[in-house]
């Protein structure tokens, strides 16, 4: 039977604590949809309908079909790596139906009044949900499953401006695009490591995850203020490290997992996180110099204090002793993300045409 969970709430059937909503856990968001309607996107309209024609040619409707190989019990699996991957699922879940969420409402709050963006946002949606729904399959396999409904009415919208939007969702879509496909090519080479088979379903997966990353392109492009001034350069850095810094917590966090399948924690984030880097100056005026000696070092002792802190949080001190003992990891983080942010980005602009 499979048991329905209201995530953030109640424990799960004894299998493990359900995700707490943290400031690195999946959000849902709203934004000014007057503000996106109003937008003219007429300077780069034809490159937008391109996408548009992708994004409607559906590559991949029969793709997300159960097959065979998922029938059958998955009783096998030992309990830690179990909580670790349903972990993973829950997480991925929760984003995947985020995605959905936002783009549904930007499709209906946009119709008749900004029909490309519209029906982009309508197709994305599309996309979005299916992939949710198999995640969610997957989750009932191990007789869990993630109350959508309850997560759409008790979840926390966080407001972010257009602007925000865009480079959020740009950066989530291309690091989502690298993280299933370095993910789907270790395994290929290292088939008896796939112990379930969802991971062969991520190669095409991804490519619907990089074509909504190109249609935010072309619409951060649209926009000369997302890119042409100083102001546009420090938000970029700051999204870039806010985006890196939650994949290095998150990622380390559930190391088990990553061990689980044979892939290093570490090696999986680097790589990830220097793909990334290295997609967004497609995009960006600048990027983060990935390859200065302390980016890696600064983010995972980013990573450690975050660990400690799960720790602390977790123990039964009383709460001004957890909060004293937790203000200095939090200072720590805070301030090496300020060295971090300080490092001297590295110019985008000037690097297009030799970065592909
Ligand atoms: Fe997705
Ligand atoms: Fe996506």
């Amino acid at each position: 039977m499979v048991k329905s969970v209201k995530p953030s709430s109640e424990l799960l059937s004894g299998a493990k604590t359900p995700t707490q909503e943290t400031l690195f856990t999946p959000r849902f968001y709203t934004t000014d949809f007057d503000a996106i309607a109003h937008m003219d996107i007429s300077a780069h309209e034809p490159e937008l309908r391109a996408i548009l024609e992708e994004l409607r040619a559906d590559y991949n409707r029969h793709h997300f079909v159960r097959d065979a190989k998922f029938e059958k019990c998955w009783d096998n699996i030992e309990a830690e790596t179990r909580i670790a991957f349903i972990d993973f699922l829950e997480r991925s879940c929760t984003s995947e139906f985020s995605g959905f969420l936002l783009f549904k409402e930007l499709s209906r709050r946009l119709k008749n009044r900004n029909p490309v963006l519209a029906e982009a946002f309508h197709f994305m949606a599309r996309d979005e949900a299916r992939h949710a729904g198999f995640l969610n399959k997957a989750m009932a396999d191990f007789n869990l499953s993630l109350d959508l409904g309850y997560l759409t009415k008790n979840r926390t919208y966080t407001f972010f401006p257009p602007e925000w939007i865009i480079y959020a969702v740009y950066l989530s879509e291309k690091i989502g695009y690298w993280r299933y496909i370095i993910m789907y090519r270790y395994l290929e080479s290292h088939p008896e490591q796939q112990f379930y088979p969802l991971f062969r379903y991520f190669e095409s997966w991804c490519q619907d995850e990089n074509r909504h990353g190109d249609f935010f392109k072309a619409l951060l492009e649209s926009q000369p203020r997302l890119w042409n001034n100083w102001k546009a350069r420090l938000w970029v850095r700051f999204f870039l490290l806010a985006v890196f810094v939650t994949h290095t917590l998150t990622v380390f966090e559930r190391a088990k997992f990553y061990e689980s399948i044979g892939l290093d924690a570490r090696e999986y984030n680097t790589q990830v996180i220097h793909k990334t880097n290295e997609t967004a100056a497609r995009a960006f005026p600048v990027i983060l110099n990935t390859f200065h000696p302390q980016f890696f070092s600064r983010l995972e002792q980013c990573s450690e204090n975050n660990l400690k802190i799960a720790q602390i949080n977790g123990s039964d001190r009383p709460r001004i002793v957890r909060f004293c003992q937790k203000l200095p990891l939090i200072l720590s983080t805070v301030w090496h993300c300020l060295r971090i942010y300080l490092i001297k980005p590295i110019d985008a602009q000037s690097l297009r045409g030799t970065v592909y």
